[in-house]
């Protein structure tokens, strides 16, 4: 648990960096301090591990003042891990990992199995890399064995400094997503820094949006799109806040059973008719395994002698775990507007469609004003 009361950074050049900056991290969640360039970022998460000194307030690390402890045993304790991540390039990969593990004077063998550990735990194959210098890897191995080192002794907390700042967009974007994957089974109580709010919603279980040294607004990424404190919080977040939202969402968390589902072998005529009872155009065709294997109009249907001849594959199909931003833009693209959600045999799972999803986020937003209300009248 990480906890900033009254913090103020005033720069001996007179800067005033960060302004009564109030916040607490819980153990386990992932904060982000979200903001544009120069507004007190990096200071606020030096601070907490005494990288830059604080000009007045507190901060508490699981309850105790970090000014209680020996700096250096502070930053041994906490991991850290910044753009450009600066290994150490005359350091072989394991040695760079083991940096925190060595100065904690862990036995060699220690060292090894902790550096091996976390290189798997990054996806990379130790037994290529251990002992390859830093220049001997590309720009995203070279992150990962950032993360690796930041992992080094096992800290409770993690600071993170734009740590994919450097990264072309889909290694970027796949980094993220496995470190998302890591965090879920380590559980770090991480501060992580970053300009980009794609990252901060994707990332982040808090959201800390700074202005000018100053914390505009602190909530999860879900609130800050739907209830946006003031202009500058709207503004930062963007025009597009409603569509930066789906991919809170996931396929599984909204899409709908098939109102008509028709067999490769049924009557057309019979199909017809139900599909015109229940106000549907499109429906899905499974197979005899029950395996979708694409759409038919009501409008196609007309004389035809069987299904098989009419049916049309699908162009696009989602899995279960798709976020909604992206099956939204399949939907976009395909020419149906309707998709159909997959398992990993390609058995039905569900649909989602244009309406599905206008639904889902109306009825996000008439939850969200109950439950501020609910809170105000307590007040
Ligand atoms: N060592 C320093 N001396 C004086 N001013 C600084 C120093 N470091 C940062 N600043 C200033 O403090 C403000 C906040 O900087 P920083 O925390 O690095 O912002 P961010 O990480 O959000 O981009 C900026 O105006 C920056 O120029
Ligand atoms: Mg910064």
């Amino acid at each position: 648990m990480i906890r900033l009361e009254n913090v103020y950074k005033t720069y001996p050049d007179g800067t005033e960096a960060v302004k009564d900056l109030n916040l607490e991290i819980s153990k386990g969640e992932f904060c982000v301090f979200l903001g544009p360039s120069g507004c007190g970022k990096t200071t606020s998460m030096k601070m907490i591990n005494r990288l830059i000194s604080l000009t007045s307030g507190k901060i508490y690390v699981d309850d105790k003042d970090i000014m209680s402890f020996n700096p250096n045993e502070l930053r041994r304790n906490i991991g850290y891990a910044i753009q450009n991540i600066g290994l150490f390039p005359h350091l072989t990969v394991w040695e760079n990992i083991a940096t925190v593990p060595m100065l904690k004077k862990w036995s060699k063998q220690k060292q090894l199995d902790r550096a091996e550990e976390l290189l798997e735990l990054v996806g990379m194959d130790p037994s290529v890399f251990m002992y390859r210098y830093p220049s001997e890897l590309s720009g995203g191995q070279q992150q990962r064995v950032g993360v690796a080192r930041s992992l080094g002794a096992d800290p409770d907390i993690l600071l993170m400094d734009e740590p994919f700042g450097a990264i072309d967009p889909i290694t970027r974007s796949k980094l993220q997503d496995e470190f998302l994957k890591i965090q879920a089974k380590i559980k770090k109580t991480i501060a992580f820094v970053t300009h980009d709010i794609e990252e901060a919603i994707k990332m982040g279980d808090k959201i800390a949006l700074m202005k000018a040294g100053r914390l505009v607004q602190y909530d999860d990424p879900a609130t800050l799109l739907t209830y946006p404190k003031d202009e500058f919080v709207r503004n930062f977040v963007g025009a597009d806040r409603v569509l930066k939202g789906l991919r809170l969402y996931k396929a599984k968390d909204v899409m709908k059973e098939p109102p008509v589902t028709v067999k490769i072998d049924e009557d057309p005529a019979r199909v017809k008719k139900r599909m015109e009872e229940s106000n549907t155009k499109w429906s899905m065709v499974t197979d005899e395994k029950d395996r979708f294997i694409g759409w038919i109009a009501s409008d196609d249907i007309k004389g035809s002698k069987s299904i098989k001849e009419i049916y049309k594959p699908p162009t696009v199909t989602a899995g279960p775990d798709t976020p909604l931003n992206e099956a939204l833009s399949m939907m976009i693209n395909s020419t149906i507007g309707t998709l159909a959600i997959l398992d990993e045999d390609g058995k039905m799972l569900g649909v989602l469609s244009f309406d599905i999803i206008r639904d889902m986020l109306g009825q996000e937003e008439s939850e969200q004003q109950k439950e501020t209300k609910a809170s105000g009248e307590k007040s």
